[in-house]
């Protein structure tokens, strides 16, 4: 099964991320954690220009198709090996932010991501894409605890609001296929909510 995780910057996603992988592996399944951008050699390189390359001019185009190459790698190296192999693999962010941060937040046309999402995923997509839902300002806060902003961080609040704003229009139009979860609770209430989903969704035995 494959299921992923996505939301705005801060939203949390690392922590449920980990402990989802934690809740599997406690009930016998064989977890496989990745990160999009990264995972790979080659996507890490990319992550590293994406995120930290803040000398390097990158137009919009070459950024979607940057962050479609990364993860087109992963499928390929990491995702579809572990599904072959029957495991249980879950995904800090997938093509979902690449609609929402390129698109909805970035200008580029969805027709156009989701063809070029279409080469990079390859028929594997999520069987639950989960979007952790936080407030600007409660992103900003827990943002403003860490370290120098990434470049993506460092886009604005205009552009960080489309973010938000893109993923729940996204979910509302798809209510089929994402499920939107309120992130601000304490970690874990938020981790309960989760569990509860995969627990309605897939009535998986023991959890
Ligand atoms: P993330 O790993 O969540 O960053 P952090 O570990 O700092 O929370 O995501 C990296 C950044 O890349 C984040 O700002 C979202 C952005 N992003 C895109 O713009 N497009 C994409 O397709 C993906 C996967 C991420």
């Amino acid at each position: 099964m494959f299921i992923t995780f996505d939301g705005g910057d801060g939203c949390g996603k690392s922590t449920q991320q980990k402990r989802l992988g934690d809740w599997f592996q406690s009930q016998g399944y064989e977890v496989v954690l990745c990160r999009d951008p990264g995972s790979t050699a080659l996507g890490n390189e990319i992550r590293q220009i994406l995120l930290h390359g803040h000398e390097l001019r990158i137009e919009n185009k070459t950024e979607m198709l940057l962050f479609m190459a990364a993860r087109a790698q992963m499928v390929e190296e990491i995702i579809r090996p572990a599904l072959e192999m029957g495991k249980m693999v879950i995904s800090d962010r997938f093509l979902l932010s690449n609609l929402v941060y390129q698109g909805y937040a970035g200008g580029i046309s969805l027709e156009i991501l989701e063809k070029v999402g279409q080469i990079a995923v390859d028929g594997i997509m999520p069987d639950l894409a989960m979007i952790l839902d936080i407030p600007y300002e409660v992103a900003i806060e827990r943002i403003g605890n860490r370290n120098v902003p990434d470049r993506m961080e460092q886009k604005g609040e205009e552009f960080h609001r489309r973010v938000r704003n893109g993923f729940l229009q996204h979910a509302a139009i798809h209510p089929n296929r994402y499920v939107v979860i309120d992130a601000v609770p304490p970690p874990q209430e938020v981790e309960t909510a989760i569990q509860n989903v995969i627990r309605e969704r897939f009535g998986i035995c023991g959890l």
